[in-house]
């Protein structure tokens, strides 16, 4: 007899039909491409960031202003009203026409008056905001407490401003990732993302300069993060942990929840496969839960997680001591 299977889940306390949350990226930034990422079967969708200089109105361009102070008045007015206004609509247009939740994401760096966009966001019909938040460490006398607590007075702002859940997508460098989600939820953060993929520059030895390095990721990346899922799913199981950054495939997505994440994002196989992978990987989970008679996915979530497994050795070992392959 066979087992009806259902992908249904819930992040942030939002209703999921399946766990595949397609990330903040390039194709979350239209209506139209929205409503094919719901056609295609994507769970839910986090939109293109809106970033806190923009809000602010375009810093740098009205730095150029700045010896016209009449002139850097209305520009400051302008940019931030026009390019809020057309954010806000996105997601009031997003809510009305989609019916899988929306998530607004804002990438910021300083607990700035931006905080109040926040409100606004959820007042045009968002169901749950993620934090963007990275500040680059320029300054060398800026210690890292410093620094996490100014991405917690962030939180702090955002989640007094607002009622819906607010999710924080975190960089991967911190020396302690555990610390840094626990003080998230203490203050009233409901969810963390495992990791954001900044761009990252490269080197060119021909031209000996600088340039871009591919935006997409690979497979082999998630496993930046299994271990850290791993482990804060188990000391933290009231934090929602979305996973990003190297989730290609369906197998990539079981590994994911496995793991102990409730959301899975995607986003390079979406650019390097087509939209159809959304269907392929919730296909695959399917058949993947039948033949390991799985029903729901809370039957093996976190199965595999720190306290899940019997031999947590395997998630504490990082030195390579022990493992010598014999023909190399
Ligand atoms: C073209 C592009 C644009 C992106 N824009 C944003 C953004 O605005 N906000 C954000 O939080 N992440 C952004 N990201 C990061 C993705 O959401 C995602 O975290 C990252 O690509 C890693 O996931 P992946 O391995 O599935 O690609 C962007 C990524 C790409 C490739």
């Amino acid at each position: 007899m066979s087992v009806m299977i259902t992908l249904e889940t819930d992040y942030l306390g939002l209703k999921l039909r399946n766990p595949l949350i397609v990330s903040s990226c390039s194709l979350t930034s239209t209506l139209p491409k929205l409503k094919s990422l719901e056609e295609h079967g994507a769970g839910a969708v986090v939109l293109k960031s809106i970033f806190e200089e923009q809000i602010m109105g375009e810093t740098a361009m009205l730095e150029r202003y700045s010896d016209y102070p009449e002139a850097s008045d209305y520009l400051h007015n302008y940019l931030s009203d026009d390019y809020l206004r057309t954010h806000l609509e996105l997601i009031s247009k997003a809510k009305a026409e989609l019916t899988i939740p929306v998530i607004a994401s804002i990438n910021c760096a300083h607990a700035g008056e931006w905080v109040d966009y926040a409100r606004r966001m959820e007042k045009a019909g968002a169901d749950a905001i993620e934090l963007n938040i990275f500040m680059l460490p320029l300054d060398m006398t800026r210690s890292s407490d410093e620094i996490e607590q100014a991405y917690l007075e962030i939180v702090n702002k955002v989640v007094a401003a607002v009622s819906i859940p607010v999710s924080v997508k975190l960089g991967i460098r911190f020396t302690n990732i555990l610390s840094i989600a626990q003080h998230i939820y203490y203050r009233r953060g409901k969810g963390v993302v495992m990791y954001n993929r900044f761009f990252e520059p490269d080197i060119d030895v021909d031209n000996i300069s600088v340039v871009s390095s591919d935006p997409m990721s690979t497979s082999a990346e998630l496993r930046n993060s299994l271990r850290t899922v791993a482990l804060c799913s188990s000391q933290l199981p009231m934090l929602d942990i979305a996973v990003s950054t190297g989730v290609h495939s369906g197998e990539d997505a079981v590994k994911a929840l496995l793991v102990g994440a409730k959301g899975v994002q995607i986003c390079s196989t979406l650019y390097t496969n087509g939209l159809e992978v959304i269907r392929s990987m919730s296909d695959y989970i399917e058949s993947w839960m039948e033949r390991h008679t799985f029903s729901k996915i809370e039957d093996f979530r976190g199965m595999l997680s720190y306290k899940g497994t019997a031999d947590t050795e395997d998630f504490q070992r990082v030195q390579y001591m022990k493992f010598f392959p014999k023909d190399r």
